[in-house]
């Protein structure tokens, strides 16, 4: 039987790292779901925050908990902001680039809700898919594509491995220690900002075998998106747009995020979605990013792959404003883990990143901390990987196999509505009659003639909805209209 040391499940940031930091010496295996640049670091635009040194580390936690709505683990938060100083030198260590003024001195970018400037950012406004693209070429191990994992070998409380369709082929992938970074939950909602990859399976795996998902209810919305494509995947405006001075205004051009907070365009991100969406519902008025302020040739510098990209579909930016609305971006709930990453209550069994739940974002995460989140707690999870001695115990036969229904025939109507009915009834402004009909939904197509895949789509939205259900007041990104 072929074991491997350490599996990987997911090629984003988090995974990656992870990959980065074990040893050569050891048989890791990285698999990814489908190509390696389809996950959502790939498609991260702003930034990673990162300390700017010891003293902005309380600024930093205050301002990751205070956005966090004090939902936060404190210790926790601390942890990753310390950590930050580390992760961030040790990348440029290795041969990151971050962008650079004309004296050589890094840049760094402010989003909304940070105190001060301490993004740092690459090729404008492209951070994640040069941090991912750094990342492929320093991983040293084996990495597997089109690798769909399905379920998790679990026995008496030991992960020994994972099984997954390998090209359209079963295959049972064993492993001493098994790391999910397979990222979040955008497929759930039909308005989202993700690759088409993240589809909530392994959180839906957790919940079949009783490992607990924390803070489901705090899925966060992204305010300025996109969406009038054809594509699942919407397009993305960052924040760090705003942070540079870009408005958001009606049809008149007025700017009236000020009546939904003080700070306007750079409030809480769970604060300008509501605000935007609240407005658009109650005006019957479109929302639009005004870049008209910036010069062209900066702007163009400054964001060249968002003003490349918008050009191909007709814009011509900093002079055209562009309709946004907000759509699903970053699960803030997942896997609950310990702050080294392991899975409570599983031997061998960690999460990290997006996936994970660690208590680090509280009820909405603060910008740009969620690359930092991926490396940080990557890191910990090697660490404490590498300080474990190898377990004894034989590994079991596991037999159960679904490999002919993953997929059934309405699968693809009902993911759809699915997708609609989140969207509608557990998004940004939440009621309770709507979330029992949410709920309703869910329960009802779970007990029908379903493949495994959607069946682990809809223990995960369960578990979104009976959280948010269970939570009476609102908080954070969870927001109910009485
Ligand atoms: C953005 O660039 O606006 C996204 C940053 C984030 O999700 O933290």
């Amino acid at each position: 039987m072929k074991k491997y040391d350490v599996l990987i499940i997911g090629a984003g940031i988090a995974g990656l790292y992870a990959a980065m930091r074990l040893p050569e010496s050891m048989k890791v295996l990285v698999v990814c779901k489908d190509i390696p640049w389809e996950c959502n670091t790939f498609y991260a635009q702003g930034g990673i925050v990162t300390a700017l040194d010891a003293e902005d580390i309380s600024l930093h936690v205050e301002d990751t908990m205070k956005a966090g709505v004090y939902h936060n683990d404190q210790e926790v938060v601390e942890i990753m902001s310390r950590t930050s100083l580390e992760t961030t030198a040790d990348i440029i260590d290795r041969g990151m680039e971050f962008d650079k003024d004309d004296n050589g001195d890094i840049l760094y970018t402010k989003e909304a809700a940070h105190s001060i400037e301490r993004i740092v950012h690459a090729d404008g406004d492209a951070t994640g898919r040069y941090m991912h693209y750094f990342m492929m070429v320093q991983n040293k191990h084996h990495m597997q594509k089109n690798t769909l994992v399905y379920d998790l070998l679990i026995e008496d409380g030991r992960c020994y491995g994972v099984k997954a369709m390998v090209n359209y082929e079963p295959e049972t992938i064993y492993a001493e220690h098994i790391i999910i970074a397979s990222g979040g939950i955008g497929s759930l909602y039909v308005l989202n900002t993700n690759s088409r990859t993240v589809s909530a399976d392994i959180q839906g795996v957790c919940v079949e075998k009783g490992i607990e998902l924390a803070d489901m209810e705090f899925m966060q919305f992204h305010p300025t998106v996109f969406i009038d494509t054809p594509y699942a995947r919407k397009l993305l405006l960052t924040e760090a747009l705003r942070g540079e001075g870009a408005h958001v205004v009606g049809e008149q051009g007025n700017r009236f995020l000020f009546d939904y907070d003080e700070r306007g365009e750079l409030a809480g991100r769970d604060i300008v979605a509501r605000g935007i969406f609240d407005y658009k519902r109650k005006t019957g008025e479109n929302a639009y990013l005004d870049f008209s302020m910036f010069e062209k040739k900066w702007f163009r510098e400054r964001f060249p792959n968002i003003s490349y990209t918008f050009e191909g579909l007709g814009f011509h930016f900093p002079k055209d404003k562009i309709s946004i609305s907000p759509a699903f971006h970053y699960a803030n709930g997942g896997i609950s883990t310990d702050p080294q990453g392991s899975v409570y209550g599983i031997q061998g069994l960690y999460a990290i990143g997006e996936v994970a739940c660690t208590g680090v974002h509280g009820a909405n995460r603060l910008a740009s901390n969620s690359l930092l989140e991926g490396m940080v707690f990557a890191k910990r999870a090697v660490e404490y990987i590498l300080g474990q001695e190898k377990h004894s115990e034989k590994t079991p036969a596991f037999d159960k196999d679904y490999d002919n229904i993953l997929h059934r025939e309405n699968d693809k109507k009902y993911k759809h509505q699915l997708r609609e009915i989140m969207w509608k009834d557990v998004g940004i402004i939440r009621t309770w009659e709507g979330m029992i009909e949410a709920k309703n939904f869910i329960y009802d197509i779970k007990n029908r003639e379903i493949g495994r895949l959607l069946e682990l789509r809809l223990n995960t939205a369960a578990s979104i909805v009976n959280a948010a259900l269970s939570r009476k007041e609102s908080l954070g990104s969870h927001y109910v209209e009485k």
